[in-house]
């Protein structure tokens, strides 16, 4: 196995450190039974770089995660900071980098694990062996569009405005991942927007039409309303394979999608950028929970999505296939022996902490690797 990967770790605020300290410890068996090993190098963003370097994320932080191969996140955010002005908030470390990098490929798994049927709380029959794919697009969309402001009127009300917008080609090249993955899956993709009320909606679906009749005539490609998309996912669910979506509707459907497998403290996510000329990409990996303010530095966090996210960092930065479904079973084989954190306890299940959670990962993949 090719040594000398170069990670950059991101722990940020919250519950982030605690489930970071869990992932550590899976990147430690990998090199030592696995022989899968990383230059790592660890900063602060968020809020926690803010109190120490009075910005959610400095540019040499910016630099270090352009020079890594991929860059494993944490989670931002916190009371403490709510009052600070625009531009400090601790969410901008997340959305520089992903502006800075060209991360403009959000991949949102939303996955029911069989252990965990019960945790959902739609009925078993409706989610069970759910598997869906949002592609929401992270660099543009009404986050970044221009113009944007608060201003002051001549009548002295004030008025707050941005702007939702897209090109041609930031359509194409977030559909094209879409359309990519959908082939490795099931071979159907569902395209969302607002088509009938926005403009950069219909320019979207007329995007996405041509591109599909193009280059994918052979995946199965459909359009909906991201409101109706709404309720067909609470709906049913598993009428999806691929989602692909803007900005803010993804941002919404994603937090909607993971809720229907019972815990947003299971899934990770890719966020990826352009392939060089090498084939090499940007890339960052980050639960799709958030810093968890309430419950950070008791220890009892579930360090799971974290440590998923790093699966899934081996898997579409290294294509180190293998050991990612070595650390994807151990998490579901741990969930199968009845080990729970507190966030997704159920009847009859062994509650535990973050620490005994990640003990199990890699009493797992001993097990496995024996
Ligand atoms: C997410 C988060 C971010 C977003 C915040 C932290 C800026 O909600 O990754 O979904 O809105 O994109
Ligand atoms: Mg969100």
């Amino acid at each position: 196995m090719a040594a000398n990967k170069k990670m950059l770790m991101l722990p940020g605020d919250g519950i982030g450190p605690e489930v970071m300290h869990e992932v550590r410890r899976v990147i430690d068996w990998m090199a030592r039974r696995r022989a899968v090993s990383f230059d790592i190098s660890e900063d602060l963003v968020g809020g926690a770089a803010m109190d120490v370097k009075g910005t959610p994320i400095t540019d040499k932080t910016i630099a270090d995660a352009a020079a890594a191969d991929a860059v494993l996140f944490g989670s931002v955010g916190g009371p403490q900071w709510d009052k600070l002005g625009f531009d400090n908030r601790p969410e901008i470390a997340i959305l520089r980098l992903r502006k800075e990098l060209g991360l403009f490929a959000n991949l949102r798994p939303a996955v029911v694990f069989d252990p965990l049927i019960n945790a959902s709380t739609l009925r078993p029959d409706v989610v069970q062996g759910l598997d869906i794919m949002i592609v929401r697009e992270t660099v543009g969309g009404v986050y970044f569009g221009e113009p944007r402001g608060i201003e002051t009127l001549a009548n002295g009300e004030q008025k707050g405005f941005n702007t939702d917008v897209y090109t041609t080609s930031e359509i194409e090249r977030v559909g094209r991942v879409a359309f990519e993955l959908a082939r490795k899956r099931g071979n159907k993709l569902c395209s969302v927007e607002k088509a009938n009320v926005m403009e950069c909606g219909l320019l979207w679906r007329q995007v996405m039409t041509k591109l599909g009749e193009r280059e994918f005539p052979d995946v199965q490609l459909s359009h909906m309303y991201a409101d109706n998309c709404a309720m067909q996912l609470v709906r049913n669910p598993r009428q999806f394979d691929v989602i692909v979506t803007g900005n803010l509707f993804g941002d919404l459907l994603s937090d909607l999608a993971s809720m229907l497998t019972g815990s947003l403290g299971m899934l990770p996510s890719a966020t990826l950028g352009a392939p060089d000329a090498t084939g090499k990409r940007h890339a960052l990996y980050e639960p799709i929970h958030g810093s968890a303010p309430d419950i950070a530095g008791k220890g009892i966090a579930n360090p799971l999505a974290q440590i998923l996210s790093f699966a899934m960092l081996l898997r579409y930065s290294f294509e180190l296939n293998e050991d990612a479904d070595l650390i994807e079973r151990a998490c579901s084989n741990v969930l199968a022996s009845g080990l729970r954190t507190a966030d997704i306890m159920a009847e009859g299940c062994a509650r535990v902490g973050t620490h005994v959670m990640g003990e199990a990962v890699i009493r797992e993949l001993d097990k496995q690797a024996a």
